[in-house]
């Protein structure tokens, strides 16, 4: 999506986000249906912290379930030196009796304070290894896909979303987790020490809970159904955001002066999210002062019930007091649940994100299949047709070409016929839809693309600019073979490139770093057919490889190119019709078919497309067709 264009831009020229489409879908799900399928997130959030560290998630639990335990033993010792105070008049026998179980409280309330500081601990430290987990099976996920799911929009926002929201939401996950299983433990607690006081307290407690209960799983709801609200207008800012600070756009904007609009934008989607905030809040506000004088009522109620009970005998005094802890307590422990629990079902949302994503990328990474050729002397395509993933229309059609080992073909034709289609599916970065290609006449279909890719190197069309070193830019992640890459770079021209860094292959081409350097597109782009000279491999597949060069390095390069074709197969896909001359082939494509093939000369004798292209060309050059150099 480009926001830079040329006529003024509304907010609502922004077209609405595939993910806001998601979140529309989530959002409107019914809570039912969301419920009904959180048991299985919440033992998906265990078998991750299980997977993170099984040892700091049992210690979590289990000291939570201790302090639960030096709970009621509290509560207890607190009846027993409550009744002993109250239940007559203090004496110094009294005081002295109260006093074992005085420290005894203190005690307790000693062990389950640390117990439970403990378990915060534990905590706390699964968090960062809960991420570590989920971030390395999202970059697995992802660098596992097949190429053609990244031209599925769907799938493409999907894999952002998981990222996005899910490596966060995952650890918040299993947070809020322990924290609902360290309330229900309080609760239980709380609750059993109010059952044993009296059979009818117990269910008192749980009835004045709910008007908090209500309150705030209605601030929850309404919380969450506000940030799903926010999720595109955030983005949209986001987006604003990196058009006017960020380093791409920071050209345009200026030259353009675009300034003053993109804040005006920016400040037109923040109002409105003020807005959005504001309202909530005066709703939570509204819901929250519900919710405490309901409370009121209900402790009223409570306690008058208590009242009661201990006025007709039926409870002694300091169980009475004790209770009225308890009554706190389980209070406590409930609003904790109820805030937890929510907490927990809003990032169970995003979770779930996560954990599907995870497993269509699971379902969907090839999980191939034969083994590929050691080698190979034909790469062919026989009848292929093609179209791209979620497209209906083929931009291949019936199109039949081969390159042997030794031969250099060209692909040539106008922009979008289709020539770096068809590269990237002879080297099977795609699959075809129809037809087959061949590698020595077998079927690269199932055949594991490793085992094709290891034959392959590419200058892509669209190389990318690696901030890494300009020698990793060339070696790419593999062990520096130093002869390898010095004749990668000089046939590349890349040497001189770098001879002019200051730190020579040690220099980081990335200016957004500190000593990072920038090179021009042209030095870029000996440096990507470095890459691929440095490759080695069999099927070099050259892109455009030298749009951006001027014409000495052009040359230059072109040379080397077929240099290198001398044993291995290469496919130049190129503009500068000069350089099919020392091609043994050309195919040249119009909207996705071979409308022509053969020599270079046998193209001109046909005075086609291609002779047209060629005489447009000489005449644009002002030379004279076939005197020029390559
Ligand atoms: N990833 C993609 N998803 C959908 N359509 C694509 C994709 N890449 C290219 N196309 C379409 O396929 C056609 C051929 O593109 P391409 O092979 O890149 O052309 P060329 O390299 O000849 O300029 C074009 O119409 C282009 O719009
Ligand atoms: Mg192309």
């Amino acid at each position: 999506m480009t926001l830079v264009s040329s006529k003024p831009l509304a907010s609502t020229d922004m077209k609405p986000l595939v993910w806001q489409s998601h979140e529309t879908v989530v959002a409107s799900a019914t809570t039912l249906g969301i419920l009904r399928r959180f048991p299985r997130l919440m033992r998906e959030a265990v078998k991750l912290a299980w997977a993170a560290n099984r040892r700091d998630l049992l210690l979590a639990v289990s000291l939570n379930l201790l302090a639960g335990v030096c709970m009621v033993s509290g509560l207890v010792s607190g009846t027993v030196v409550l009744s002993r105070l109250l239940s007559q008049a203090m004496t110094w026998e009294s005081l002295q009796a109260a006093s074992g179980p005085l420290v005894m409280v203190c005690t307790l309330a000693v062990l389950r304070s640390s117990l439970l500081a403990l378990a915060s601990w534990s905590q706390a430290r699964l968090r960062p290894q809960v991420e570590r987990i989920v971030a390395a099976r999202l970059a697995m996920a992802g660098t596992r896909l097949p190429l053609a799911d990244f031209d599925e929009p769907e799938l493409y926002d999907f894999m952002r979303l998981a990222k996005d929201r899910g490596l966060h939401e995952a650890p918040e996950m299993v947070q809020r987790m322990v924290d609902v299983a360290a309330a229900v433990i309080g609760l239980a607690a709380a609750g059993s020490v109010l059952a044993a006081t009296h059979p009818v307290l117990l269910p008192l407690v749980l009835i004045a809970s709910v008007p908090d209960g209500w309150a705030a799983a209605r601030a929850g709801l309404m919380r969450y159904r506000l940030m799903f609200q926010l999720t595109a207008s955030r983005r949209r800012k986001w987006i604003l955001h990196e058009l006017m600070c960020g380093r791409a756009s920071a050209l345009e904007v200026r030259a353009y002066m675009m300034r003053e609009f993109l804040l005006e934008e920016y400040d037109k989607i923040s109002a409105q999210e003020e807005r959005l905030e504001l309202r909530l809040s005066r709703r939570e506000f509204v819901v929250g002062l519900q919710g405490v004088s309901a409370r009121g009522l209900c402790a009223g109620v409570v306690y008058g019930a208590l009242a009661i009970l201990v006025g007709t005998g039926m409870v002694g005094v300091g169980a009475a007091a004790t209770a009225v802890i308890a009554v706190q307590v389980s209070n406590s422990s409930l609003r904790n649940l109820v805030g937890s629990a929510t907490s927990c079902f809003q990032s169970g949302l995003y979770f779930e994100d996560l954990v599907s994503f995870l497993a269509t990328a699971t379902a969907r990474s090839r999980r191939d299949e034969r083994p590929g050729p050691a080698d190979f002397e034909t790469i062919s395509a026989d009848g292929i047709g093609f179209a791209y993933p979620g497209t209906d229309s083929r931009v291949i059609h019936d199109v039949s070409v081969r390159v042997r080992k030794g031969e250099m073909i060209a692909l040539v034709g106008e922009n979008g016929s289709g020539k770096s289609t068809l590269a990237k599916l002879l080297a099977g970065f795609y699959e075809v839809t129809e037809g087959a290609v061949r590698w020595d006449g077998d079927d690269i279909q199932g055949v594991r693309r490793e085992d094709l890719w290891r034959h392959v190197a590419v200058i892509a069309q669209d190389y990318t600019q690696w901030p890494l070193s300009a020698r990793h830019n060339i070696v790419m992640g593999n062990r520096p073979d130093e002869d390898g890459l010095a004749s990668a770079a000089l046939a590349s021209g890349a040497d001189s490139v770098i001879a002019g860094l200051p730190e020579g292959y040690d220099t980081l081409l990335d200016r957004r770093f500190k000593g990072g350097q920038e090179l021009s597109k042209g030095q870029w782009q000996r440096v990507a057919a470095a890459r691929a000279f440095y490759r080695d491999a069999s099927l070099l597949i050259c892109d455009e490889p030298t749009a951006a060069m001027d014409p000495a390095a052009e040359n230059a390069l072109l040379t080397a190119i077929r240099e290198f074709a001398e044993d291995r197969a290469v496919i130049l896909i190129t503009h500068r019709l000069e350089a099919v001359r020392h091609c043994d082939r050309a195919y040249v494509l119009a909207h996705g078919r071979v409308a022509e093939s053969g020599t270079h000369d046998d193209l001109l004798s046909l005075g086609g497309l291609y002779y047209e292209s060629y005489m447009l060309q000489a005449r644009r050059y002002g030379r004279m067709p076939g005197l020029d150099p390559v």
